[in-house]
């Protein structure tokens, strides 16, 4: 699918360089075919000296010289970008954006007519490759172009494609999820102090606990609601957790929050 191809990461920041060790790690694209660019010489430097990637501050450059362009700048940052490197975009190319909030629409209208487009929502576990994105893609990307987008994405996790008008709730909910499930394990650290288990070990118990459960939820053919069922025994010390936990609204509270963050979501994407 990539053989012969070159990609460029515009943007060499935390989710930029991410990607750019990903597809490398998975042998998507040798290095000699990424380039990663930034405005920040010593980041550059950095990814030349430490990550080994080639690098450059000419966008327009590294984008004509591309096949796939990746935008990680921040959303502050992308009208700038995009007049620099607008010129060196054709409809051979394909732009996967990955800043949050910044429609499929408002990139293809600063880009010229028929630019393939592609938005993304990825998340930070991509950072232990465990990411969780989802795709859309604007008016002229193709199903191709998911596929190749999801591809990429899938080096440093897991992806799905979704249609663009529900990318605030994946915001809420995937992209705004790591921190939910941070609080958790922070709440769940402090009750194991309290009850006089040493830091650490509460810490890895804990985390240990969430990553267990949740590879549990991803390879049983069972709902959620199902597996916890089965660790549930009636009058058992779970069922007395849960109890607390069902009365304090936990449910209510969750729903509320992914609610409330795909709000915010709507409300950056109109510059609220
Ligand atoms: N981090 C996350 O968890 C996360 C999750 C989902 C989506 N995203 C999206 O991913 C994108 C990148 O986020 P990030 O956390 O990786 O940000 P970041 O660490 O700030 O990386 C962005 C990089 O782009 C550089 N830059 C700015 N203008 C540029 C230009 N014209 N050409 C080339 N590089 C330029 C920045 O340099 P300066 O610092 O000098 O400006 C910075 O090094 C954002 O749009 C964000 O919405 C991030």
């Amino acid at each position: 699918m990539f053989k012969g191809k070159k990609i460029a990461v515009i943007g060499g920041g935390k989710m930029g360089s991410i990607i750019a060790q990903g597809i490398f790690e998975r042998k998507l694209f040798p290095k000699r075919d990424i380039t990663v660019t930034d405005i920040d010489n010593a980041r550059l430097d950095f990814i030349r000296s430490e990550m080994r990637f080639k690098v450059s501050t000419d966008n327009k450059k590294t984008a004509k010289n591309a096949d796939i362009i990746i935008l990680a700048v921040k959303p502050q940052n992308m009208t700038a970008t995009l007049k620099e490197f607008a010129s060196a975009i054709d409809n051979s190319k394909v732009v996967i954006s990955i800043a949050a909030g910044i429609p499929t629409t408002f990139i293809e209208a600063a880009l010229p007519e028929r630019a393939r487009v592609l938005r993304v929502m990825p998340n930070t576990p991509a950072l232990v490759g465990e990411g969780a994105a989802a795709v859309a893609k604007g008016i002229c990307a193709t199903g191709a172009d998911v596929k190749l987008t999801r591809t990429i994405l899938d080096a440093v996790g897991i992806s799905f494609e979704v249609e663009e008008k529900l990318m605030d709730a994946v915001t809420g909910l995937s992209g705004s999820g790591p921190a939910y499930f941070f609080l958790i394990i922070e709440a769940l650290i402090e009750a194991g102090i309290k009850l006089g288990l040493p830091r650490e070990l509460a810490a890895k118990l804990s985390a240990q606990t969430m990553l267990g459960a949740a590879r549990l939820c991803l390879q049983s053919d069972k709902q959620p609601a199902e597996l916890r069922e089965m660790v549930t025994s009636p009058g058992g010390t779970t069922a007395a957790g849960l109890k607390i936990l069902e009365e304090g609204k936990i449910r209510d509270t969750f729903i509320c929050a992914v609610e409330t963050a795909t709000a915010r979501s709507k409300e950056l994407a109109a510059g609220k």
